[in-house]
């Protein structure tokens, strides 16, 4: 019998508390011992505006990237989201490996720009999200400010299950809603009162269909509220599901091990060409040794060492179950998006490529490292740093993120891990539409704006467009081709 899953994330704007939280919660399950490993990360990260430096202690990063602990019988695997508030496309993948969402705010700021833009990520894909309140050991906004807050700004249903005796100064512990309120002060016993019939009933239901949100009040630094949370992601997070794909969603209970690659992560070790390709496993059971095949290319691969992540050491796995991430080295053969299976068929759906926002062009200083520069962009394409176009005319390669930091973190690594100098210029052009349709009609648009025509890294076509408004007009002129924004594999 294999242990329940919970399979999750924890979302938030920086400085909430993640890190915190992310610690206590190991700490709970016994997986960290030492208190402060996790907090010395989201330290230096704060402490080290550049965070390049974060990048090169991969060995770090990585095994933060999955955290695996037990409690109560159950396996919890957090996965962690970078906490940089720049929006990144390896957040928004790693949302689609989980069941569910923490969502972290601090009590005395609400609902921040980075919590919104992660909800809103959430929200598409109908993950599920319970909220933690964190700080209440310090002066903040009511808890109703609070709640309606999130309400408001989240067009959420909110459910208080905790309610803060006091705030700051004056706080006493925490309230269990529902539970007798005699033995509180006759304030905080009307507070209670008050959200009983102010705020709906929480309905598991509309929760997990990511309608509801269940709320906590705590500390994590205090490790007020943190068990009341645990035991919640416990009872009420939803184990794994099935998950769209094609021809038909998978299950859990699929006999067949399959999966899904969320991350890539290259050149852990400089002296080694090696990449962790992370995948979610959604059904079946994987054991050691087995051989997948990732759909649409390639041969089966052997997965003879694959790897859990425990916190804090990388263990190799025998076996795991759906909901569980096991990361397989690899020399490049796996890319984000890539479905892997017992036997091929399958094709899970929904892991996009972003439209682009920022579109350069790559200056080489040196131009003898040009080899050297096209695999880099194409290494830093696959693992998701950004996205490459090969313009169909001319040499001049143009790449593509959807925030700035993905520039910063392109040049250093150009530089540190490929000893490639570059520089990024501006470039004519403003988004970038991939090319679908119509065959002829395709082929016909492609031949009449050859000049705008680019191969993304898998060779597809991709239109360069001056501005949103050429993407709209050349679509009215050429309705027979799609223009996609982003690019589903
Ligand atoms: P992040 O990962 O979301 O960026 O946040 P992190 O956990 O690093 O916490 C940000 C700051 O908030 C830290 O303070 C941390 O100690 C503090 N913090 C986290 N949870 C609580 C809480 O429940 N109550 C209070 N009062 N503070 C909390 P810092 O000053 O940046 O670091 P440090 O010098 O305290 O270590």
């Amino acid at each position: 019998m294999t242990s329940p899953r919970r399979t999750f994330a924890i979302i938030s704007h920086p400085d909430a508390g993640k890190t915190t939280l992310t610690e206590k919660l190991l700490l709970k399950g016994g997986a960290i011992h030492l208190a402060g490993e996790v907090k010395a990360r989201g330290q230096a990260r704060r402490a080290r505006s550049d965070w390049m430096k974060i990048e090169q202690q991969r060995g770090i990063s990585v095994t933060s990237s999955v955290m695996t602990f037990e409690r109560d019988g159950i396996t919890f695997n957090l996965l962690d989201t970078p906490g940089h508030e720049d929006f990144s496309e390896d957040t928004y993948r790693t949302l689609t490996a989980v069941d569910s969402a923490i969502m972290v705010i601090d009590a005395a700021r609400g609902i921040e720009a980075q919590t919104r833009k992660l909800f809103e990520v959430c929200r598409l894909r109908s993950v599920p999200i319970i909220t933690f309140i964190n700080k209440v050991d310090r002066e903040g906004l009511s808890p109703f400010e609070l709640l309606d807050e999130v309400a408001d700004k989240l067009a959420l249903d909110v459910t208080p299950m905790m309610w803060p005796i006091g705030m700051g100064g004056t706080y006493q512990g925490l309230h269990v809603m529902g539970d007798a309120t005699d033995a509180l002060p006759d304030a905080v016993q009307e507070e209670v009162e008050l959200a009983g019939a102010g705020y709906p009933e929480f309905d598991v239901e509309a929760y997990r269909n990511g309608d509801l949100t269940p709320v906590f009040f705590g500390s994590a630094l205090r490790e007020y509220g943190v068990d009341q949370l645990i035991e919640a992601i416990a009872a009420f997070a939803p184990p794994p599901h099935a998950l769209p794909a094609e021809p038909a969603p998978v299950a859990p209970d699929y006999p067949d091990v399959t999966g899904f690659v969320f991350k890539v992560q290259a050149n852990m070790d400089p002296n080694h060409r090696d990449r962790i390709a992370f995948m979610r496993l959604v059904s079946g059971t994987f054991k050691r040794g087995m051989k997948l095949t990732p759909t649409g290319h390639g041969k089966p691969i052997a997965v003879h060492s694959p790897i859990l992540f425990f916190a804090q050491q990388r263990e190799v796995a025998d076996e795991a179950f759906p909901g569980d991430i096991i990361g397989i080295p690899n020399h490049g053969t796996l890319r984000v998006g890539d479905t892997l299976a017992e036997k091929p068929g399958v094709r899970f759906t929904g892991l996009p490529n972003f439209a682009p926002e920022i579109l350069r062009r790559v200056a080489l200083k040196d131009p003898t490292k040009t080899k050297q520069l096209r695999k880099a962009l194409d290494d830093l394409s696959e693992e998701g740093v950004i996205q490459v176009f090969y313009p169909e005319i001319g040499s001049n390669w143009i790449i593509g993120v959807v925030g700035q930091l993905q520039l910063d973190v392109l040049l250093s690594r150009l530089d540190a891990e490929y000893k490639v100098a570059a520089g990024l210029e501006p470039s004519p052009y403003d988004t970038a539409r991939w090319v679908g349709g119509d065959a002829g009609e395709v082929k016909t648009f492609m031949d009449q704006n050859k000049g705008a025509m680019a191969k993304d890294r898998d060779g597809n076509p991709v239109f360069l467009a001056k501005s949103a408004w050429e993407v709209n007009y050349i679509a009215e002129r050429y309705p027979a081709v799609k223009f996609a924004a982003t690019r589903e594999r």
